[in-house]
């Protein structure tokens, strides 16, 4: 059975647990060198497609995204004892998905975006607030460009694990795993 419906299920009842972020998910990528890295970011979205989510593309995951497309992410929700596991393809959302959410956003985190190097090494925080400022006078009354270097990925699923606390340690694991097209369910042990 297609996993998406699972997911969405399992996000919606994050999304009302006592859990602090809910939509937080630990992303791992794959650096040049075969070393992997990982950071959290929020899942902005999920359609039939797959899980959508926003960054730099000039971060060290966009990089890291470039040269290797391809992504796990793993969310945790202590209240609901559940983890979900993803991993798959990325690809690039298009610009105008991009700027239909970059414009959705507050105005500040727009301009943070618009003005912060993700990733690279800065002389301080100051430097960038003063950039902010900056972008806030030019921007005054005008909507804010979504620049070329900020914008979301989609992770198409390959295989997906829900992964439900059990006693004794005797968790459950339904591992979903899309084999030539077609969606193959199997119980892992824990
Ligand atoms: C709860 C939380 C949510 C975050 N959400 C995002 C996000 O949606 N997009 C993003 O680019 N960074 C997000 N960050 C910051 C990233 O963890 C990370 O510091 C940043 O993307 C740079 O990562 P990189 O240098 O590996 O590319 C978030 C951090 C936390 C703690």
């Amino acid at each position: 059975m297609n996993p998406i419906l699972r997911i969405s299920g399992w996000l919606d009842e994050a999304r009302l647990s006592a859990d602090l972020e809910p939509d937080a998910m630990a992303l791992a990528t794959v650096g040049a060198d075969g070393r992997p890295s990982v950071r959290v970011v929020l899942c902005r979205g999920l359609d039939a497609r797959g899980i959508r989510f926003f960054t730099n593309y000039d971060s060290r995951k966009g990089h890291e995204l470039e040269t290797h497309p391809e992504a796990a992410v793993v969310f945790l929700w202590p209240s609901l004892n559940r983890q979900l596991r993803i991993e798959g393809r990325i690809e690039k959302l298009t610009p105008s998905e991009s700027d239909a959410y970059f414009h959705a956003r507050p105005r500040g985190h727009q301009i943070s975006g618009f003005v912060s190097p993700q990733s690279q090494p800065i002389a301080s925080l100051d430097e960038l607030r003063a950039k902010s400022a900056e972008a806030v006078a030019k921007f005054e009354g005008a909507e804010i460009p979504r620049p070329d270097h900020w914008g979301g990925y989609l992770l198409r699923p390959r295989a997906v694990e829900f992964w439900t606390r059990g006693d004794d340690r005797l968790h459950d694991r339904l591992r979903c795993e899309l084999v030539d097209g077609e969606w193959r369910e199997a119980r892992l042990a824990p």
